[in-house]
């Protein structure tokens, strides 16, 4: 009888236990999908028309094109083999679990200032969140010699990689530096925002202040009054974020709707004015050439379907 009565609360309790392992888990992969969308993994990571995070999308680079690769959990032909170390290897460090370093083209250069916790969450994530992708990538980087001997980026990262993560500045408030966290880190606005120097680091004394991304122009986001954001308010930056109208502006196209789209539209209206009020921090950088911000240049007009043409891929979780 009491043996029964034992067994029984041995069951309950294992029960009991296997249930909150199990709550604590699914909630930590969720934080993982947050955090993964708010990197927009799956927009270097998914070809036009491709199954999500499957890799082989052309990112533009002087050398040649840079193809994504399968980051599902496959065991094969994406990452499902990764250790949780090897995973924060690739995302901070620029490593591929090989120990080859990685092009430039995965910034890992902002990924870096993640922390080991929202690593962890994000490896949770693709291991048991994403649907595995059996399938090698239709197309895979082949740069000409001598940039295919990824070798040489070692010399690369001595020089331009700073792979510390994130410091709260103790000065700032609580909401400065989740934006601070955010937009160096997993948002990486620098990646598009900043202008490179010649051997294609970001030139971090005029961060923000405008760059180029395949064809497209980024435009200035510090709060530079003439060619930068400065006239804009946090509510203006985070409705813009968001995806809404902002009267007087246009919407955001290009590189920046697919931003928005996959990204920023889906993170939490405080981490949007986090963002922003970060954004709205940093220094003004005039370039002297231009004189007036990127919103000022006429009419806005909602283009973007012609411009985009195709649907842009989503991300569906089983
Ligand atoms: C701006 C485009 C871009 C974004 C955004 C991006 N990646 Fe990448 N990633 C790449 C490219 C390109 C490569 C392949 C680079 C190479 O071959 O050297 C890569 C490679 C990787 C690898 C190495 C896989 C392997 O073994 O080949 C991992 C892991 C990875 N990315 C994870 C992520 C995660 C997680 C995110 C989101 C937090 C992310 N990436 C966002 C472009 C991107
Ligand atoms: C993938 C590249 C990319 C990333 C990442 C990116 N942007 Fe942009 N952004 C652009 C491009 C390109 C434009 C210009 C879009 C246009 O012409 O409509 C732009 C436009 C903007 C504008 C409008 C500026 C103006 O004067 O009209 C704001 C504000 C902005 N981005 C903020 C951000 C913030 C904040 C982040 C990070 C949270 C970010 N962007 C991340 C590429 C990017």
């Amino acid at each position: 009888m009491s043996t029964t009565f034992m067994q029984s609360v041995g069951l309950a309790a294992a029960m009991l236990a296997s249930t909150s392992v199990f709550a604590a888990d699914s909630e930590h992969i969720e934080r993982g999908r947050y955090l993964a969308t708010a990197g927009d993994c799956v927009a270097c990571h998914t070809a036009p028309g491709g199954k999500p995070m499957a890799g082989g999308l052309a990112l533009a680079s002087p050398l040649g094109p840079i193809y994504s690769t399968n980051i599902t959990p496959s065991k094969v032909h994406g990452i499902g083999n990764y250790t949780l170390e090897q995973f924060s290897d690739a995302l901070r460090h620029g490593k591929r679990a090989d120990g080859a370093n990685l092009y430039p083209a995965m910034p890992y250069t902002e990924y870096a200032k993640t922390s080991d916790e929202d690593i962890a969450a994000m490896y949770a994530y693709f291991m048991h969140g994403v649907e595995a992708v059996d399938a090698a990538p239709a197309h895979t980087t082949a740069l000409p010699f001598p940039f295919n001997i990824r070798a040489s980026l070692g010399v690369w990262n001595a020089l331009f990689h700073d792979a510390t993560p994130y410091q709260a500045d103790a000065s700032q408030t609580p909401e400065w530096n989740r934006g601070a966290y955010l937009s160096q880190g997993l948002a990486h606005c620098t990646t598009c925002h900043t202008p490179r120097t010649t051997l294609m680091a970001e030139d971090s004394k005029r961060s923000l202040s405008g760059g180029e991304v395949g064809g497209w122009y980024a435009p200035n986001i510090t709060s530079d009054a003439q060619s930068g954001i400065g006239n804009w308010t946090v509510q203006e930056l985070v409705q813009y974020m968001s995806g809404q109208p902002v009267s007087g502006k246009g919407p955001a196209a290009g590189p920046m709707a697919e931003a928005v789209d996959h990204s920023l539209k889906h993170l939490t209206p405080e981490d949007l004015k986090a963002i922003a009020v970060y954004i709205k921090s940093v220094p003004a950088v005039g370039d002297g050439r231009v004189k007036q911000g990127a919103d000022q240049f006429g009419q806005p007009v909602d283009a973007l379907h012609s411009i985009r043409g195709v649907d842009l891929p989503r991300i569906t979780t089983p």
